[in-house]
């Protein structure tokens, strides 16, 4: 029996969550919900985004699903990552049949720095004289400690998934302390693994090329925060779009599951939310708590109402609504389970 905390939060967050529950509630596994609130009708209604008390929950249980936030994202899911210490942001790339991928065959990961970097938020303004400002600054941080630990999330993460070949990204021909501590530290990881796992490093501007041009050969990329950030949303475009992207933020002890869309205002009400990327998202959850029998069903069960493309929504070309398409994952799980 495993207690999952469950923030549903904002707009289609609670959509594609409820949709998500219907579905684990029909695979044979025991999970105990535990609902937090967080994001914007949290605030209004608590004036807080992010109570204590939901903090609570996510920490005394042993895995977190969160939808997603509107406006207060960045308070929430931000602020979550580094109360719990979630080190690597894990995105898969992976094309699904019946999808409007641009690549039909991608299969990798991208493992993003989530503590430091670009985006610890110490910015300062320059000012002259006068006291006008005529500038600004931003400090990046990389430490040792952190650049080794994502490094070797990645080249574990590599070993245990029979992936063949790590990519550091960096810039350290530019930022040659910071990015350059980065790389070197990916180089001091990879010696462990170097008769198991090929490893390779490039520039982040030729990998933004790179992901257009030959996609496929990548297996897994680690990077830092910020490029980890946007190199990600480029492989979302890859695959046909934000209704398809899962998330998992790891860290020694908690982790935390989610898609990668937003609350989606545009849509919200009106039965239209895909429920695919938050769906991954449960599966992401399954494989780390080690239930791969009910990930493996749940996967099989979206994998074929994807490629038949009949009961999906209208993102995906169909015009089912959330719940009809929630529906038939669920009876394609039943006919596994008989
Ligand atoms: P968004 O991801 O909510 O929506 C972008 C576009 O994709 C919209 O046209 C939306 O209808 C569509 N879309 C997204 N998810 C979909 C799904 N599952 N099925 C079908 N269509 C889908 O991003 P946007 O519009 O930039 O932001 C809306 C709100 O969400 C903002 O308040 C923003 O702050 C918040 N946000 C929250 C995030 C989080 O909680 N992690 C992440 C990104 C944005
Ligand atoms: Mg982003």
């Amino acid at each position: 029996m495993y207690k999952i905390a469950v923030l549903p939060g904002d707009g289609i967050g609670k959509e594609v969550m409820d949709a998500t529950l219907d579905v684990l509630d029909s695979l044979s596994i025991e999970l105990e919900y535990e609902f937090g609130e967080a994001g914007d009708e949290c605030k209004e209604k608590n004036g807080k985004a992010l109570p204590q008390k939901t903090i609570d929950i996510v920490k005394k249980t042993d895995a977190c699903l969160f939808g997603a936030a509107g406006e207060t994202a960045a308070d929430v899911i931000v602020r979550l990552r580094r109360e719990m210490d979630l080190f690597a942001n894990l995105r898969p790339i992976k094309s699904y049949p019946g999808t409007n991928a641009l690549f039909d065959n991608l299969d990798f990961i991208i493992v993003r720095e989530n503590t430091e970097g670009m985006y610890v938020g110490n910015e300062d303004w320059v000012k002259d004289e006068e006291g006008d400002i005529i500038g600004a600054n931003a400090e990046q941080i990389m430490t040792k400690a952190a650049s080794e630990r994502i490094c070797s999330y990645a080249f574990e993460y590599a070993k245990k998934n029979a992936r063949k070949k790590v990519t550091g990204v960096h810039k350290a021909n530019v930022l040659k302390k910071t990015d350059g501590l980065f790389k070197e530290s990916f180089y001091n990881i990879a010696e462990n693994y170097k008769n198991e796992i090929e490893a390779e490093d490039y520039y982040v501007d030729a990998t933004a090329m790179y992901l257009l041009t030959r996609p496929e050969t990548f297996d897994v990329i680690v990077t830092t925060n910020l490029f980890g950030d946007i190199l990600s949303d480029e492989g979302a475009g890859l695959v046909g779009g934000l209704g398809l992207i899962p998330s998992a933020n790891i860290g020694e002890e908690r982790a935390l599951f989610e898609p990668v869309h937003g609350s989606a205002p545009d849509i919200t009400g009106k039965r239209l939310a895909n429920p695919t990327a938050m769906i991954l998202s449960a599966i992401m959850m399954l494989e780390y708590l080690n239930e791969n029998k009910a990930a493996e069903i749940l996967n099989k069960a979206i994998l074929k109402v994807l490629s038949e493309g009949k009961i999906v929504t209208e993102d995906l070309g169909g015009n089912s609504t959330t719940s009809e398409m929630t529906i038939a994952i669920k009876n394609e799980i039943d006919a596994q389970q008989k």
